[in-house]
Order: C-alpha cells, then structure tokens, then sequence
C-alpha cells in the first residue's frame, strides 16, 4: 500500500471517509486503520515504527481534540506525516488544528484544514507527493483538477 490512513478513533470515520473517497478517485492505494495515541500508545509506537519497512510511501492521521496521533506517529518514522485536524464539539476542532500545526522544530507534522475540506485535501496532497513517482495518480490529479475547474466555470450557469 502507497498509505496508511489512520484515525484516533471509530468517531473520526465520517469524516476520514471523504479522505478513503478521494484516494479512491486518484487511483492511489491505502488501508485504515483506527489507532488511539492515548488508548493504544504501544500500538501506535509499533505502527509508526514499522510504517518504512512495510513500504507506505506516506501517512495520513486525523484525529480531534489534544490530537497527538499525527506528532506521535511522526516522531517514530521518518515517513511524510500528513496531519488531518478533526472537528470538536468542545472548541470547533481548533484544538486539534493548533496541537498538529504547532509541532516543535525537528518532528513536521503536514497540518491541512479542519474537518470536511482537510479530509479531501489530505489525499489530494498524498497524490500529488506519490505522483512524481506514479504516471497513473498524476493523470487522475490532472483530470481530477480539470474536471474541478469545469465545475467552477458551469456553476456560472446558475446565476441566471
Ligand atoms: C481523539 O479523540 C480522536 O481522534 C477523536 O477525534 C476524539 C474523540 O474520540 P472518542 O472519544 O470519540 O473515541 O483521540
């Protein structure tokens, strides 16, 4: 698998969907899997420290609230982190945003959007990184923008 798309819990799936979605639509492959930093903390050791060797070329973590899942996973692999910060009821998923984009120097974590529009451009980012290598996802992405922008033009249809 090109990604393991990984989750703080089962209640991050409706949005961490729309990221499984897209991956689909740009032909770039992955599995899931739900992994606690806070229930599970050494299985997520074990996890991140194995990522290189089982060959994914990147990881994609959401997770809400004190959202260590991204930092954590990060400090045990030298694998791209993308981060995902997923929406709370308590704070609206700012706390999520501000524990994955302010991660100390030495340990990136690739923080996109809160919620919704994260969750899409999270694959979009993973494909853009895995096609300078994959002919294939780089002929979905430009499609997939073209098609985009087509969209964009024709929504003026609707003014009238
Ligand atoms: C985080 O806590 C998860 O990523 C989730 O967004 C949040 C709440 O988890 P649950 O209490 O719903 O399992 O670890």
């Amino acid at each position: 698998m090109e990604v393991a798309l990984v989750m703080g819990s089962i209640s991050d799936w409706p949005v961490v969907k729309q990221t499984a979605e897209m991956l689909d639509r740009l032909g770039v492959s992955y599995d899931k899997h739900v992994i606690s930093a806070h229930r599970m903390p050494e299985q997520l050791q074990e996890f991140g420290s194995k990522s290189k060797s089982e060959h994914y070329q990147l990881i994609i973590a959401a997770a809400g609230g004190a959202a260590h899942l991204p930092g954590m996973m990060a400090a045990n692999t030298t694998l791209p982190v993308i981060g995902i910060p997923v929406q709370t009821k308590a704070l609206n998923g700012v706390d999520s945003l501000l524990s994955m984009v302010q991660m100390p120097s030495g340990v990136p974590v690739a923080t996109v959007a809160i919620g919704n529009a994260g969750a899409k451009n999270a694959a979009i980012l993973a494909a853009q990184i895995i096609a300078l290598q994959n002919p294939d996802v780089n002929q979905k992405l430009v499609q997939f923008r073209t098609e985009q922008t087509e969209e964009a033009i024709k929504s003026n249809d609707q003014l009238d």
